[in-house]
């Protein structure tokens, strides 16, 4: 039995995902208190300046929070419909068509879940029998594991590496088996800040055709990207349409990632078996909420391009910062985060490096080590989310710079 990993810096315990507990039963062995949690707390306990979790420290427009609260007081209160209110699944099935041209029938083909993660979990749940294969590129979202774990499932990790962190045709296709029952992919990819290229989502869609496999893909942060990239659904490739889990949520688009409400897009049959799931862990969620993210998913072009651009505006300046502190750093076309590459001010484990840094710097970051099966291809590797103010962003960078200095 793998022995429970806890780690102590000078600013105390940092319990390490990937640990067992005996008290808990198998399908949790493996499972720990998310890094994310892990490195608030540390933060709020040592009261850094928290560039670990990303979330913006901004909310979200103003108008989609009056809606809400509108709903609120127009008596929304009770429990919505479970596959989600009318008016979200049609503003999602509309917000596929227009930025996309993918077409969803809102009554059959989408369902509305608490955030991307219950999505994620749900149709895992609902499509992975336990033995199953559920091939994932690493560094993954922590909420993978966790769920393919619940479900019994067995993960097969193909690794991105630096600088530009990109899907090798070959090893995906060495990866998959006849055990193999999803791909499950990430584009933009967090914590890398990858997104997927044409050729990539082409060479994964002949993979997923060739052997007949379901995808699901993760797309919370598909109108985050930078410097003219774009988005494209796996969905939208050939062959795919109708074997494609597509999820996303408002969480990262709008700004609200406390509301947590997102959605899962496929065909009826799949719908229907990620709703089955779906409906004993929340049955329904954010009834007020609903109706307000309907409202931002139909905001005009400007509203989306507006977002990418002051994201890009933070991303220049976090990564600007992050090297004049002597981090060679791995600028990301997409999401939240920034990685970097910490050998160059001295160490080669993040975990350690994290761990010491809220008390030599009063900053937080997350060690990318913990999304990986392959510990060693990313235990150098460090993530710092650039969704905060300019002047959250310049006081973590000039602490860095003294914190780190003498160590480049
Ligand atoms: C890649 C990825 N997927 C899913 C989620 C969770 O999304 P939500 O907050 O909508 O559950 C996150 C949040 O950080 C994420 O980074």
């Amino acid at each position: 039995m793998v022995p429970l990993r806890v780690l102590t810096g000078p600013a105390g315990a940092v319990i390490v995902p990937h640990m067992v507990d005996t008290s808990t039963s198998t399908r949790l062995q493996g499972i720990g208190t998310t890094i994310f949690a892990e490195m608030s707390a540390l933060a709020a306990r040592t009261g850094s300046i928290n560039l670990g979790q990303g979330f913006p420290d901004q909310d979200g427009p103003a108008e989609i929070r009056q809606v809400a609260m509108n709903a609120i007081r127009d008596g929304r209160n009770q429990y919505a419909p479970s596959f989600g209110v009318p008016e979200l699944k049609a503003a999602v099935a509309e917000h596929q068509k227009r930025f996309y041209d993918l077409d969803f029938d809102p009554d059959a083909e989408v369902v509305v879940t608490t955030g991307a993660t219950e999505a994620l979990a749900a149709t895992i749940l609902a499509l992975v029998e336990p033995g199953d294969e559920v091939v994932v590129l690493e560094p993954y979202f922590d909420s993978y594991p966790a769920a393919i774990g619940l479900a019994g499932g067995v993960r097969r990790a193909v690794t991105l590496r630096p600088p530009h962190f990109r899907v090798d045709p070959d090893e995906l296709r060495a990866a998959v088996t006849a055990r193999t029952r999803l791909l499950l992919i990430n584009s933009p990819h967090n914590p890398t800040g990858a997104v997927l290229t044409d050729a990539e989502l082409r060479a994964i869609s002949e993979i997923a055709v060739e052997h007949d496999l379901l995808v699901v893909t993760d797309e919370v942060y598909e109108h985050l990207t930078f410097d003219g990239v774009t988005h494209r659904p796996l969905a939208t490739y050939p062959g795919m349409r109708d074997r494609t889990v597509t999820i996303s949520s408002g969480g990262k688009t709008f700004s609200l990632t406390g509301w947590k409400v997102g959605w899962a897009c496929a065909r009826p049959e799949l719908v229907r078996a990620i709703y089955l799931a779906k409906q004993f862990m929340t049955f329904t969620s954010g009834a007020p909420l609903q109706p307000a993210i309907a409202h931002g998913l139909r905001l005009p072009d400007a509203f989306f391009a507006d977002l990418a651009a002051g994201l890009q505006a933070k991303r220049d300046r976090l990564c600007e910062g992050l090297r004049a502190a002597g981090l060679e750093v791995f600028e990301p076309e997409g999401t939240y985060f920034v990685t970097t590459d910490i050998r160059s001010v001295g160490g080669d484990d993040g975990l350690e490096f994290c761990l010491r840094l809220p008390e030599r710097c009063g900053v937080v970051a997350v060690p990318n080590q913990v999304f990986y099966d392959h510990v060693e291809a990313g235990r150098h590797l460090v993530r710092w989310a650039f969704c905060k103010t300019d002047e959250v962003i310049d006081e973590a960078v000039a602490r860095l710079r003294i914190g780190l200095a003498g160590n480049a």
